[in-house]
């Protein structure tokens, strides 16, 4: 089965509503004849002028979080509704950040990423193993476990349409791409780890994602990988160069 790929950009904490805009304008007219989907997953406070910035375009607008309850007293959080409302369709959750720093679980994202299809947005769902993770040599166990905890009761519909991002966190921001046979590996286990849950249909279907340290000089050969079905890119998001991360064959 031919899967579509999908180069999505995280910009994590970063460009104010203003400068939001102006990237969008540099990076439009880069990414727009591509053959792949194009996600940019901006700050909340950007979501709505980049929605704006990007309508009729190829450019598709996700959010980076979103809490699972539908509204009430979660004072600075943003709830699925509102997203949906707003237009976004893709929303990352349990990105290594979020996991790491604001002690998100995987009981919690299991609850998002259920109320996410509720709402019709399609969860970018992130896991990944530490270095001494991979030094002990538990990578796989360690993903197959946050995946099956974050899919816990997720139907095969949902997860045939949803996107799981593998990011190895010794990997993010350091410039220390995983080798392709790394990512590839890894890629592979959570497709079969999907038909083992699943069934083999779903399994072919769902998109994976790599993401860390993707740049223009190495995006082709990850994303050539049988297994691999685009990226989440960080800081390489941010730049021009995203444009040839998006049209790199
Ligand atoms: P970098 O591309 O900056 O390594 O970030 C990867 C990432 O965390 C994307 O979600």
């Amino acid at each position: 089965m031919e899967r579509r790929k999908i180069v999505a950009g995280n910009w994590k904490m970063n460009m104010t509503p203003a400068k939001a805009v102006e990237l969008i304008a540099t990076l439009r007219p880069l990414v727009e004849s591509s053959d792949v989907d194009v996600v940019f997953c901006v700050p909340a406070i950007d979501i709505v002028p980049a929605l704006t910035a990007t309508r009729g375009t190829n450019i598709e607008i996700g959010a980076q979080n979103m809490y699972f309850e539908e509204s009430g007293a979660y004072t600075g959080e943003i709830s699925p509704e509102m997203l949906e409302g707003a237009g976004v369709k893709y929303v990352i959750l349990g990105h290594s950040e979020r996991r790491e720093y604001f002690h998100e679980t995987d009981e919690e994202l299991n609850k998002k990423v259920k109320k996410a299809f509720e709402h019709g947005l399609t969860p970018i769902l992130c896991c990944g193993e530490t270095l001494q993770q991979r030094e002990m040599g538990i990578t796989l166990d360690w993903i197959k476990l946050q995946i099956k905890s974050d899919l816990a009761g997720v139907p095969s519909s949902d997860v045939a349409n949803m996107v799981i991002a593998y990011e190895p966190i010794w990997a993010i921001g350091t410039g220390k791409t995983a080798t392709t046979e790394q990512a590839q590996e890894v890629c592979k286990a959570i497709r079969d780890c999907i038909a083992d849950i699943y069934n083999d249909s779903t399994a072919q279907s769902v998109r994976i994602q790599y993401g860390g340290s993707v740049n223009a000089g190495n995006a082709s050969q990850l994303f050539a990988q049988p297994d691999i079905d685009g990226g989440l890119v960080g800081g390489a998001s941010l730049k021009p160069e995203f444009g040839k991360i998006v049209n790199c064959k």
